[in-house]
């Protein structure tokens, strides 16, 4: 069985493949307003608030908002669909705690082109259904991404 936790609204778990063995993490939160968003996904400093990026989401924001913060598939279990996997557990986790988006910062992982690294996570998500959100601002370099669930 996964490890799975929920402690103040943040869903951690170990990811495992069919037979048992811990292939990577997953780690989201239900947020359900501005400030509870902002606490972990922290793009007040950087990013000018959230309200440049909300107007963005199409057709409305709808809370809660369901914050991606962290998915790592360790590097020899990859490309076997259990990131997918562990996405879709994300997303059916979501929506049993009410909510219709899901967000999150596109991560930088691991040594080398970095920006290609980048670049790969947005057509990653890009292909999961997940929009890119304009940064706010030009050093912004992280991207926000979003999309709805249902
Ligand atoms: C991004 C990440 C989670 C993807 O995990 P993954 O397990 O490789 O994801 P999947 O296997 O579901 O998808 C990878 C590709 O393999 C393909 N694939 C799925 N099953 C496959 C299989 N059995 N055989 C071969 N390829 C397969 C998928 O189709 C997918 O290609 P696509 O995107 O063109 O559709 C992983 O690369 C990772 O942990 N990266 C480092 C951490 C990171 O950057 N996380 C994101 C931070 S925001």
């Amino acid at each position: 069985m996964p490890d799975s936790s929920a402690t103040l609204g943040t869903w951690h778990r170990q990811q495992c493949d069919s037979a048992g063995e811990i292939v990577g993490c997953i780690k989201g939160r239900i947020c359900h307003d501005e400030a509870d968003l902002d606490s972990c996904i922290g793009f007040s400093k950087p990013a000018g608030g959230f309200a440049p990026h909300a107007e963005q989401i199409s057709p409305a924001v709808v809370w809660p908002i369901a914050a991606l913060l962290d998915l790592e598939i360790y590097k020899v279990f990859r490309r076997r669909g259990l990131g997918s996997t562990a996405l879709d557990q994300f997303f059916a986790y979501a929506r049993a705690e009410g909510a219709w988006i899901a967000f999150l910062r596109v991560g930088w992982w691991g040594c080398g082109d970095r920006y290609a690294a980048r670049d790969r996570n947005i057509s990653w998500y890009s292909r999961r259904g997940f929009r890119e959100l304009k940064p706010a601002a030009p050093q912004i370099l992280t991207p926000y991404m979003y999309r709805f669930l249902g």
